[in-house]
């Protein structure tokens, strides 16, 4: 498939560069409404660029890939599928559910693919964390946590302000990962109660460029709660920019005959650790399995394996095929809903009872992965 890329940001190199693990698409054009950022890209990856406008009415191009700002992420998934293009955008689908049943609508008529990210689930660790609980290795899930802290983005990032507007702020911008695994291996949410605190109104940037400069926050930045799953499952979620150090673990689960504890969502690979009963820990590796091995070098000289654009490749497969593609519509519009229920939860003080409802994503065999690798 002939493929155009919207948005040459920051995390636009992981998906040009993709296109060398994967066998059935092609990146032909890029455009970004800073067209230096698209010329530039194009020169690099030897392809075309093209304004916005030029590379949607593009007759090659068939699949559009949103890696806009969140805030752009609705305007441009709509325009692919109007210009009668398949979409598959960066996380989250939308600002909030409202703009997603827009996308979901034409998408609809159309009857055009929309997928989105996080599909870091796909990967060794979340594919081997499912095999264990779909084969009931520690029973059924009965409880669990899962904890995302730290002390935000203004000491990194160049241009932090949108992290403390809404449609941002820890659940829509890290949270994303959490629940798309956790509705991964044990389906999806049906309640949820949260509640919020944000510790300081105002945040000052610390990195170089604008060292001193101060944010306004307008969204909470620390959100706690429990999510209530259609498995029964009650999860404690603590999801917070307000926290300088912690020790809590990632995510665990707690099954009827054992407990799993499971490496960071952001990543493809990472040890599972499971027990059973009161048996001692047993170290689950993955690094041998095909979004397992160790394929590039992070930023501290750690070999990691990142092969963002499974869920792409993934959802080009299923077009060819007719079926749901893994990262689908329906997972996203979920997941979507499930990051505002808890701010709304939080905002009302009240349980937020969910709408949506998709089936769990097929199993991603090691096989099927192979078909789609070069
Ligand atoms: N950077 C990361 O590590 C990372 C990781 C995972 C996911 N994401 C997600 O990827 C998306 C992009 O993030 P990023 O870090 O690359 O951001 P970025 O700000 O570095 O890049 C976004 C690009 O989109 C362009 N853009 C904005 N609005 C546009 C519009 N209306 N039309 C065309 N181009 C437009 C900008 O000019 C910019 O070049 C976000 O949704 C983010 O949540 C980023």
């Amino acid at each position: 498939m002939k493929v155009g890329i919207i948005g040459c940001g920051n995390i636009s190199e992981i998906y040009f560069k993709c296109q060398n693990i994967y066998n059935n698409f092609e990146i032909v054009a890029c455009a970004d409404i800073k067209l230096e950022a698209a010329k530039e890209n194009a020169e690099k990856f030897n392809l075309k660029f093209q304004s916005v406008e030029n590379l949607l009415s593009n007759n090659e191009i068939d699949l559009i890939i949103n890696l806009t700002i969140p805030s752009a992420h609705k305007e441009i998934t709509i325009n692919s599928l109007k210009a009668g293009k398949h979409c598959f955008s960066e996380k989250p689908l939308a600002m909030n559910f409202a703009e997603g049943n827009e996308i979901q609508e034409i998408s609809k008529q159309k009857n055009l693919y929309v997928g989105c990210a996080p599909d870091t689930f796909l990967g060794a660790a979340g594919q081997k964390a499912r095999a264990l609980i779909d084969e009931n290795k520690i029973g059924n899930i009965v409880l669990g946590t899962f904890n995302l802290m730290n002390h935000g983005m203004e000491h990194w990032h160049p241009n932090p302000d949108f992290f403390f507007k809404p449609g941002a702020g820890p659940v829509f911008d890290v949270g994303v990962y959490f629940i798309t695994h956790l509705v991964n291996l044990i389906g999806p949410v049906k309640t949820i109660s949260a509640t919020s605190v944000t510790a300081n109104e105002e945040r000052t940037i610390t990195s170089e460029l604008r060292n001193g400069e101060k944010i306004k926050v307008e969204t909470p930045t620390t959100l706690i709660g429990t999510l209530g799953f259609t498995n029964n499952a009650k999860i404690q979620f603590f999801c917070s920019w307000d926290v300088w150090k912690h020790q809590h673990s990632t995510i665990e689960l707690y099954g009827l005959n054992g407990s799993m504890i499971l490496p960071d969502p952001n990543f493809f690979s990472g040890d599972i650790l499971v027990a059973n009963k009161d048996k001692d820990w047993q170290l689950i590796n993955n690094d041998n399995m095909l979004l397992g091995i160790p394929n590039m070098t992070d930023n501290d000289g750690s070999k990691i394996a990142n092969y963002r654009g499974i869920g792409l490749s993934d959802m080009i497969d299923s077009i060819k095929n007719q079926r749901q593609a893994r990262c689908s519509l329906a997972l996203s519009m979920h997941v979507l809903e499930v990051m505002e229920g808890i701010i709304k939860s939080a905002e009302k003080e009240e349980v937020y009872n969910l709408k949506t409802k998709p089936s769990q994503p097929e199993f991603f065999d090691e096989n099927e992965i192979r078909k789609l690798k070069k």
